[in-house]
């Protein structure tokens, strides 16, 4: 009987591609999936003369797979991994390994861990970035769970993986139960920050510039070559010069200017505020998008509510260089807070992440690789205890070379009445992390005036209350 060195549940387009990316590096799959039609297609299709083959069940499956058996699911997030599981849990048998590769939830991910491995299974919770391509041709992994299991994947998800310029894979245990899709959901959120923040500077230099889409894919396209170089930058460049089909118009320019979202960015910001993580840039872009969604209430309100005159910058090259830098100083302050996230997310769930090995396999594969994540992989290497990323010393120098050109474009933006969400979150995050006195002091003395929630005070120990004003005069109630 044929024999497969791992099982794949969910043969949908990433699961298909990860089984031609497996196979292609000589791992024979042995591949499941309910839609009997959509397997046919796949065996007869991109998948002819490979290493993979189909069963017609999961009890079949258990008899191909070599042991401890292999098994990455691949379906929608949600309730189908829940019926994905039930439908394999009864065949499979203790030291066996199943992965869930989707983009689930973390709770969901700590629940299934501590259920499975109270049947002496392996839970892994895999987050995999890259998208198609990717999945087909390497993705960044990340794969939680038990150390045991993260062994008996390795030579796998290693030869599968993208691999960083120095022939690194972009793969590694990330720690425990779900700190693997929880790093995966933070690897989301800084997408999202990193996006919206791409998006906010081509509205600066488009509607508050005037710089048309042909420019523009100038522009981003020597970007691309500078320390802004990125898997984002460069797509955004290639977005620019796309021209329509149908009309011979830049492509850009008929697209719905509402942007949707399956989640993760949401869930980041959730967990933010339940782990006191400070993530604002990362919350305005999940905000963003949601203003983006009220197009209709957004078309009424912009015939009823004024702003400024847009005028365009008489020196168009100096701004240009000003977006640039604003941008790059922007993106350091979003990944130091999505950085700094999982700092304070490792203490509280015990997740013993390690912050450099995580910047090391984003640096290929996923769709935040950059050229920063070189710099922010040295500064974790050189102080693993760093806890913000503003405070080692390139990004510190990086941000105040930077300084005025950010400060500048954030006054321009608000000036011409562009809405800046995501690069003033991040400017006024910079801002409020180096302040050592914040306003917090008027907020507690509120807190304590109206309802007595006490404060501390800077001249002596204690918890003190006031009576802010004299009771009111006129005798006893
Ligand atoms: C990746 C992506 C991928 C996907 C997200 C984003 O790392 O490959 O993050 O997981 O594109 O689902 O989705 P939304 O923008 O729809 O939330």
């Amino acid at each position: 009987m044929k024999q497969a060195a791992i099982g794949l549940v969910g043969l949908g387009v990433m699961g298909q591609s990860l089984a031609l990316n497996m196979a292609r590096n000589g791992f024979t799959v042995a591949g499941f999936d309910l839609d009997a039609l959509k397997v046919a297609a796949f065996l007869e299709g991109k998948a002819a003369g490979k290493n993979i083959f189909s069963v017609p069940s999961a009890k079949a499956l258990m008899a191909v797979l070599e042991k401890p058996r292999r098994i990455l699911l691949m379906v929608p997030a949600g309730a189908a991994v829940d019926s994905a599981i039930s439908g394999l849990v009864e065949y499979m048998e203790p030291g066996d390994i199943l992965i869930d590769g989707g983009n689930s939830h973390i709770l969901d991910t700590e629940r299934r861990s501590q259920q499975l491995a109270a049947l002496g299974l392996n839970f892994v919770g895999m987050g995999v970035s890259g998208g198609e391509e990717g999945a087909l041709w390497g993705p960044s992994m990340m794969p939680g769970g038990q150390a045991a299991a993260w062994e008996a994947l390795k030579p796998i998800l290693e030869a599968m993986s993208a691999k960083a310029e120095d022939g690194q894979p972009c793969v590694v245990h990330i720690g425990p139960r779900g700190a693997g899709h929880y790093v995966k959901m933070v690897h989301n959120g800084i997408e999202y920050a990193d996006m919206q923040m791409i998006a906010e500077v081509y509205d600066l230099l488009h509607r508050g510039a005037g710089l048309s889409n042909a420019e523009l894919h100038e522009i981003f396209s020597a970007w691309n070559e500078g320390p802004l170089q990125s898997y984002l930058i460069e797509i955004t460049a290639d977005i620019f010069g796309k021209e329509d089909a149908l009309t011979g118009q830049p492509l850009l320019d008929l697209i719905v200017d509402e942007a949707q979202q399956k989640g993760t960015g949401k869930w980041t910001s959730q967990n933010g505020f339940d782990i006191a993580a400070p993530i604002p840039t990362i919350n305005a872009a999940v905000e963003s998008r949601i203003l983006s969604g009220l197009k209709a209430e957004r078309v009424k309100a912009a015939t009823v509510l004024a702003g400024p005159q847009i005028s365009f910058p008489e020196d168009k090259k100096a701004f240009i260089q000003a977006a640039h830098d604003a941008l790059y100083a922007s993106k350091i302050t979003a990944y130091a807070q999505g950085m700094g996230m999982l700092r304070i997310a490792s203490a509280e769930y015990e997740y013993d992440l390690n912050l450099h090995e995580i910047a090391k396999i984003w640096r290929a594969g996923c769709i935040i690789r950059a050229r920063l994540l070189n710099d922010i992989m040295d500064a974790y290497q050189k102080q693993p205890g760093l806890v913000n990323l503003l405070l080692d010393e390139t990004f510190r120098d990086a941000i105040d070379e930077r300084q005025a050109a950010w400060r500048s474009v954030i006054t321009t933006g608000v000036k011409r009445g562009i809405p800046l969400l995501a690069l003033g979150s991040a400017l006024a995050y910079y801002d409020a992390y180096r302040s050592e006195r914040l306003p917090a002091n008027l907020t507690q003395a509120q807190r304590d005036y109206f309802g007595a929630h006490t404060y501390r005070r800077v001249d002596r120990e204690g918890v003190f209350h006031s009576e802010w004003v004299p009771p009111p005069s006129g005798g006893k109630p």
